[in-house]
């Protein structure tokens, strides 16, 4: 038995913020951030909206699509960089905010490939029997983590969620192979330290600065241009498949630079590699959420068609998931 994707969703944010917005805010131009990460313009959350409203609206959106009930799922696994609290977890909000009862509900974190090791995990448990319909959500408000005056970060996030209802199919289709990765060793590269156990807000000695975003952007982009075409690679190993027969590639969308520079390792032509990041910035582990529901939508997705997910991020981490698209 595999797991197969029956329902497919996403929400984001209405407020657009623009690289002109950011020319007001930050010493920085439109022309370094199209040039330098491809990123025109990025959706940044409501003062009264939370992660967890991003992804209970997308969590509907995909359960509608997969032509199910909310009490017909069986499990929540939600995964994000910005969980609402530290306790409860954010996907326990979920199953509140869409109307569950007593769904099973964990947050998975696993920095922006997080929506990759969701998945991973969902399926194990198809596969097994243990449930039948599972929830996979992708959700992050990471502005709420940025600082709005440091141009290295403030112009590359922005918010979104995306989620993805799986079933067990018995025909072959769906999830076929996954490959999943981390070096501990990176953690110091990309990390948000302040606010949780090492630094307390409560501490006298927190430094407020610590709750904010920080990121080694030459050394995480050196480490992404190898991690994504690693994993699409091994994944392909893994499922018995040729790099060639493989339609469509949803890269976590973090820097059109990266994207470009691993189709050009990989030998894949770019109009196989999903790009969305002029309208989103990175919306960390809702990135490949989102670009699999604008990709659905567009309708050229077709019954057979392979696809590779793949993501990168902190921890580091690195990972991959090779589907075969079944209609639905
Ligand atoms: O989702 C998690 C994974 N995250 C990523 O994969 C992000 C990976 N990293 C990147 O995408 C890129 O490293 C960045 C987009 C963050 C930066 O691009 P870069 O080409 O690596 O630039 P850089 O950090 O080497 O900086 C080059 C210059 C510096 O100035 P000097 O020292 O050469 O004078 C920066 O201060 O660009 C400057 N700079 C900016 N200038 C205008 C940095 N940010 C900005 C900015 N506007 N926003």
């Amino acid at each position: 038995m595999t797991a197969k994707i029956i329902g497919v969703g996403s929400y984001l944010p209405e407020r657009v913020l623009t690289n002109q917005d950011l020319e007001e805010m930050v010493d920085t131009s439109d022309d370094w951030i199209r040039t330098r990460t491809g990123i025109l313009e990025r959706r940044i959350i409501e003062a009264d909206e939370n992660v967890s409203d991003l992804a209970a609206k997308a969590s509907l959106n995909a359960i509608s699509d997969a032509g199910l009930k909310v009490s017909d799922i069986d499990l929540i696994i939600l995964s994000t960089c910005s969980p609402e609290m530290i306790l409860p977890s954010t996907a326990c909000l979920v199953q509140h905010k869409i109307g569950a009862k007593t769904t099973p509900a964990f947050d998975v974190m696993a920095g922006c490939t997080g929506f990759i090791y969701a998945l991973s995990v969902a399926a194990q448990f198809i596969e097994t029997g243990t449930y039948r319909n599972i929830l996979v959500i992708g959700a992050d408000a990471l502005s709420r983590h940025i600082d709005w005056q440091d141009r290295n970060t403030c112009v590359l996030f922005g918010d979104g969620a995306g989620a993805v209802v799986l079933g067990p199919d018995l025909n072959g289709f769906g999830i076929l192979a996954n490959y999943l990765a981390s070096t501990g060793a990176g953690a110091g590269l990309l990390s948000i330290p302040g606010g949780a156990s090492a630094a307390p807000a409560h501490a006298d000695s927190f430094d407020k600065t610590e709750n904010y975003l920080q990121m080694n952007g030459s050394e995480v982009f050196k480490f992404a241009t190898r991690a994504l075409p690693r994993a699409v690679k091994d994944v392909t190993r893994r499922a018995n498949v040729d790099l060639s027969g493989i339609d469509y590639i949803i890269p976590h969308q973090a820097n059109y630079r990266i994207i470009e520079t691993a189709a050009r390792k990989l030998n894949v032509d770019s109009d196989r590699i999903i790009n969305n990041i002029e309208r989103l910035g990175n919306t960390s582990t809702a990135s490949i959420p989102i670009a699999l529901d604008e990709l659905y939508r567009s309708g050229r997705l077709k019954r057979g068609d392979l696809m590779i997910l793949v993501g990168f991020g902190a921890g580091l981490t690195w990972g991959a998931n090779l589907i075969k698209w079944a209609d639905h």
